[in-house]
């Protein structure tokens, strides 16, 4: 349906309900009754569905990063046929060893049009990331270009979570715990192991995915922040319990271990007429993002805008951390405005939503992205540093762009296919080159 998108599936996403709250112990039912009480595991479960419990955590971790959810389907998860491999597409996982990690400041246009039929599966490209999925450490960032909805296929993730970021057109992603809309500047997450399908809403849809290997996003603390701010809680949304009941041939694409594997169903295994649990999807709107920052002087670190975190075994310090620059006020006195020059020992890859990025002028389009691997020295570029060195310092409101990070403490190493693409963009470096020394001794 080129040019309209899907109308059945954007009058579906318009009229969702959710439930809200991050990490929340959320109970929903499809079918009133469908939910066993006081037990998850009854003798016989309700309706003549199957128990069965889906975790995201092992067993013993603390309560308070113990991921679970009990779901209650028509057909148990294990009634499949053998995975057999899969074509791979331009799908790659950690660990990445095709190229050397590059110190070089990086920059890419948006991916180019899928040439034929791509749905979300197809058209999902990696840029390159870190770490090791077997290990459950480090992370990678895809970008994906979508022309078509998944039919009568589903997708499901064991290596990490999928954090979904939309720049243009809107998805409605199906999944075995309900329905999610999610539109540019909202962001999508679906849990390790969560099988879902992407619609699309418009004719074509494109975006960013941060795979996060490592320990569930979680909020970050807030310290002397205090009880609010930065993301709230309340304003993530998870879904209603929502089933297909479908008979007939599905593809089932699970990705484990890197590879790529398929298998044909009989049936959709989008089936959980009920769950309870806190192993669930969620949709959250950047726009909601209380965005902290200076009001006497000096540029905060860019950390004060973290919307979620993953710990690694060291305290404060990220596997990956998901950053937002929301609209905001910049009011500092004496200072210079806009991000400041640095070199960092984590790992920056940056896209853009919409509009532009106070750091740079030009180049840095919607859809592209940008890489500051680790300790490579970046910063403002020429025109917006003479610009804002001479701006007068009127409170200023930074409104016309939604450009956000996914931040990592390990160095980020490319794909072939990153290193090589067309769309990368030569010459990135000219932008800091015009810089003049001013140096009067
Ligand atoms: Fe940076």
């Amino acid at each position: 349906m080129a040019g309209t998108g899907n109308e059945q599936a954007r009058k579906t996403a318009e009229g969702l309900a959710y439930h809200t709250g991050f990490g929340n112990e959320h109970s929903s039912e499809a079918v009133p009754g469908a939910l066993p009480l006081g037990r998850n595991s009854p003798q016989r479960a309700p309706l003549g569905l199957y128990a069965e419990q889906l975790s995201g955590s092992a067993f013993t971790e603390p309560r308070d990063h113990n991921h679970r959810s009990w779901l209650y389907r028509i057909r148990p998860s294990a009634a499949h046929p053998p995975y057999v491999r899969a074509e791979q597409h331009a799908v790659r996982s950690a660990p990445f060893t095709d190229c050397a990690p590059d110190p070089n400041r990086l920059r890419w246009n948006p991916l180019p049009e899928p040439t034929g039929p791509a749905d979300f599966l197809d058209g999902l490209w990696t840029l390159g990331g870190n770490g090791d999925a077997t290990q459950r450490t480090g992370m990678a960032v895809h970008l994906y270009y979508a022309n078509t909805s998944m039919d009568r296929r589903v997708f499901g993730n064991a290596d990490g979570e999928l954090l979904i970021v939309p720049e243009q057109g809107g998805l409605l992603l199906r999944t075995e715990l309900g329905l999610l809309h999610a539109a540019p500047g909202e962001v999508a997450l679906i849990p390790r192991g969560v099988r879902f399908r992407v619609e699309l809403l418009d004719a074509t849809a494109r975006g960013y995915v941060c795979e996060n290997y490592g320990r569930p996003f979680q909020l970050p603390d807030l310290g002397p922040i205090g009880a609010n701010g930065l993301a709230n809680a309340r304003d993530f949304r998870a879904p209603i319990a929502a089933y297909e009941d479908v008979e007939g041939p599905v593809e089932v694409v699970n990705k484990f271990c890197g590879n790529l594997w398929t298998a044909t169903y009989d049936h959709s295994p989008l089936d959980v007429v009920a769950w309870h649990g806190n192993h669930v999807p969620y949709v959250y709107d950047l726009r909601r993002f209380n965005v902290i920052g200076s009001i006497s002087y000096d540029h905060p670190d860019p950390s004060i805008f973290t919307v979620l975190t993953s710990p690694s075994d060291t305290p404060g310090l990220a596997g990956v951390d998901f950053v937002v620059f929301a609209p905001r006020w910049l009011v500092g006195e004496d200072t210079f405005r806009p991000p400041y020059f640095h070199r960092n020992v984590m790992t920056e890859y940056m896209g853009l939503i919409e509009g532009a990025y106070d750091a740079k002028a030009e180049g840095f389009v919607p859809g592209g992205g940008s890489l500051h691997n680790m300790m490579s020295a970046h910063g403002p570029d020429q025109e917006t540093f003479e610009k804002a060195s001479a701006a007068e310092l009127a409170p200023q409101k930074i409104d016309d762009g939604l450009a956000f990070m996914f931040e990592t403490r390990w160095p980020l190493t490319l794909t072939e296919q990153a290193r090589d693409a067309g769309h990368l963009q030569r010459g990135y470096d000219d932008v800091w080159q015009g810089l003049q020394r001013h140096f009067r001794p």
